[in-house]
């Protein structure tokens, strides 16, 4: 892997991707990004780096696509509408781009012969009532008419497109579900819990909980993501679907308490419904919680940092920046 193509690459975990790529010695960058939830200046002072080419575009824009992935060895695509926020306020668009680009995406990886590897998530999964989620978990979304699953639904379909292309020998695709990702640069305004509740409580606001707080999550560090994706690339594990994430859960109550504790914050803690905040078409797993088996088999590495020394980073960085 020398030269690499990063749809998405201005996002909160495209970035971190760029940074590891360079350390890692890859020889020219290519980030796709319309900007929509991404920034430039998260890429700052690395988009003067010769080996970083920068294309501010929609994917489903892009006119000679192929001709673009031409010169490239390997394909991230992390481009899509993320965050429970950001899916509610652009329904059609974001389960469009998820679909369309995507298809675009694998059709000039298709063209040039180029793996890929697709940015699935835990959503996949909706409610399933197992207590860990493994990759064979049989999916439980709910009705079309409660529309939080469309992004579910958009990651399945690109699921779907990209392991009929690799069954019909045309794509090598690497799919990996991530399971709750966090790290400084995760904004809040697309309704992520983590910079959500950090954001609150070092202004000593309140911080608000949907629902009444028992649902839990694990989250996963960043740092450790890029980690895999790197590795997954390199073990060629093509037409493979891995979980990405952390087995230790906390539920949101709990989760703003460490919040409140770590940050030294006056917050209270308020509790609305997902109706009130979301109207009836809003569900919401109970728990979430991936099975790691299979990525820690496969690349020999385990998620290394624990919810303590997330959030005392997250904060620490939040209060300085
Ligand atoms: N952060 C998480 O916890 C999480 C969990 C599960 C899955 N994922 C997946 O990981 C990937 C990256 O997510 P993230 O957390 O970095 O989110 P992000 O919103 O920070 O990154 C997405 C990037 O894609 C860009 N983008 C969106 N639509 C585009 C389009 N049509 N054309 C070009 N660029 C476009 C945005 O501007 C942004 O920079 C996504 O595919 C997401 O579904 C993330």
């Amino acid at each position: 892997m020398k030269k690499v193509i990063i749809t998405g690459g201005a996002g909160f975990i495209g970035t971190s991707l760029v940074k590891a790529l360079i350390e890692y010695g890859i020889e020219k960058i290519l980030v796709i990004d319309d900007l929509s939830t991404g920034s430039k200046a998260n890429l700052d002072n690395l988009l003067s780096d010769k080996k970083i080419e920068f294309i501010e575009s929609r994917i489903e824009d892009i006119d000679n696509i192929n001709d673009l992935f031409k010169d490239y060895d390997f394909c991230y695509h992390l481009a899509a509408g993320v965050g429970v926020q950001y899916i509610m306020d652009n329904l059609s668009e974001s389960l469009l781009t998820n679909i369309l680009a995507t298809h675009k995406v694998l059709e000039a990886c298709q063209a040039n012969s180029l793996p890929v590897l697709l940015t699935s998530t835990s959503e996949v999964y909706g409610v399933a009532e197992d207590k860990v989620w493994t990759e064979e978990t049989k999916s439980l979304i709910g009705p079309t008419t409660k529309l939080r699953w469309s992004y579910a639904a958009s990651k399945m379909i690109d699921e779907f497109i990209a392991l009929s292309l690799f069954k019909e020998g045309k794509v090598s695709p690497i799919v990996v579900r991530l399971f709750n990702i966090i790290g400084p640069n995760q904004l809040s305004k697309y309704g992520m819990v983590v910079p959500r509740f950090i954001e609150a409580a070092i202004n000593d606001e309140d911080i608000l909980i949907h629902g009444d707080g028992s649902q839990s999550r694990s989250f996963t560090w960043v740092e450790d993501v890029v980690t895999y994706l790197i590795k997954l690339a390199e073990l060629k594990a093509y037409g493979e679907i891995f979980n990405i994430g952390q087995t230790e859960e906390i539920s949101i109550k709990e989760l703003a308490e460490l919040i409140i504790e770590k940050s030294n914050s006056n917050s209270n803690i308020i509790f609305k419904s997902h109706e009130e905040i979301f109207g009836n078409s809003f569900e919401d797993p109970k728990r979430r919680t991936p099975g790691i088996e299979k990525i820690i088999e496969f690349t020999g590495i385990k998620p290394s940092k624990n919810i303590e020394f997330m959030i005392e980073n997250i904060i620490n960085h939040k209060q300085n920046n």
